[in-house]
């Protein structure tokens, strides 16, 4: 097969950040997704529904004037996107909320009765960029998760312990069993979406999970183990959390990707740094993927014979998790290896994309 058409994709967790950076990235989202989960970790934290609003608009205004990237530009830094002015995207944010250990049960309320927020993001304080008011104590948002499991409002989680003595590797199946099986206990009708597994354990226990707990899983750790942040040297850029991992764990997460079951869908995770705090002497966690955002998967399922699996794992699962209709129109790849510009411009810098400089066997057309 040299050619694919499925139904417009979604992505179901994505990081847009904010100003010029929300601006030179979102093209790359805009064309290829018809919505996306947008992750609340700016700085400050989009911590209520009156924000979420706020930041909504600055998304919608950023579609209408994106950056125009040029052609070329100076050095390295070359460019080949199209340029975007007069593109017009229909895409659609679904905002996020922002848990803390003082979210209230009214802040849910308002956030489920408006419409456009559609989930609650859980990170444990210090876990990741922007974490540091995430939730210190689970047992402080009892309440909240009460009210969220009776509207149905799903809890979005980063699924990583953060005590320094757990071994990085080991933090996500350590919250397992320390914090996701107690949490399901006590609350066994709360939607839960398991964000960005990485492990063999969080697949398993995903699966064998009633209809209510689903899993997003990111290009990276489908085409990636462990040894890709080591490959010669310290490569920054395959530096994310949750961390990579070994082998047999990225095998077990492209075949649940693959395996056809509506608990796994697509999540990009795509979260833009710019180059200078990726490459650094203490440099940030996340890897820009949104310029192949649907093509790196396709290159997935296509190595693990399941490209038609692919139409419900990034366009149908997703939505019928979320209680969202499916997408109406088509988009199509074909076999066509393209290279990835060494760089992309983002906000008075540059960022480097996933595969920056290498080719992608799939083409967008
Ligand atoms: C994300 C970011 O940069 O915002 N980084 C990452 O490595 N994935 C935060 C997150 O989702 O953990
Ligand atoms: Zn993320």
């Amino acid at each position: 097969m040299d050619k694919i058409t499925i139904t417009r994709p979604d992505d179901w967790h994505l990081h847009l950040r904010d100003g010029d950076a929300l601006k030179a990235v979102l093209p790359d989202t805009a064309r290829r997704f018809a919505r996306a989960i947008v992750m609340p970790n700016l700085r400050p934290p989009v911590t209520t529904t009156a924000l979420a609003a706020e930041y909504r608009q600055r998304i919608l205004d950023a579609l209408q004037k994106p950056t125009v990237r040029p052609e070329r530009v100076e050095g390295q830094h070359i460019s080949t996107a199209r340029q975007m002015q007069g593109e017009r995207f229909s895409f659609e944010p679904l905002m996020t909320v922002y848990l803390t250990d003082n979210t209230t049960v009214a802040e849910i309320e308002k956030a489920s009765t408006s419409g456009f927020v559609r989930a609650v993001k859980y990170y444990p304080a210090g876990a990741t960029t922007n974490s540091d008011s995430g939730v210190t104590d689970l047992n402080k948002c009892n309440q909240v998760f009460e009210a969220m499991q009776a509207l149905g409002m799903p809890l979005l989680m980063h699924g990583e312990v953060t005590d320094g003595d757990v071994d990085m590797f080991d933090r996500e199946c350590v919250f397992i069993d320390r914090h996701l099986k107690p949490l399901l206990e006590k609350y066994p009708a709360l939607k839960v979406v398991f964000e960005h597994i990485t492990t063999k354990d969080a697949a398993e226990f995903v699966a064998s999970a009633p209809s209510n707990v689903a899993a997003t899983i990111t290009p990276h750790h489908l085409l990636m183990n462990r040894n890709a942040m080591f490959s010669g040297g310290i490569r920054p850029h395959h530096y994310c959390l949750p961390i990579l991992k070994r082998e047999e764990h990225r095998i077990a997460l492209v075949k649940a990707a693959t395996s056809g079951s509506p608990k796994f869908f697509l999540g990009t995770d795509s979260a833009p740094h710019a180059k200078s705090a990726k490459e650094a002497s203490c440099g940030c966690a996340g890897m820009y993927s949104s310029h192949a955002g649907i093509e790196l998967y396709a290159e997935v399922f296509e190595a693990a014979n399941g490209l038609d699996k692919l139409e419900a794992f990034a366009s149908f699962y997703g939505a019928d998790f979320y209680g969202l209709p499916r997408n109406k129109d088509q988009i199509s790849l074909v076999k066509e290896a393209w290279t990835v510009p060494e760089s992309i411009i983002f906000a008075g810098d540059v960022l480097v994309p996933l595969r920056a400089g290498q080719t992608v066997a799939w083409k967008m057309v």
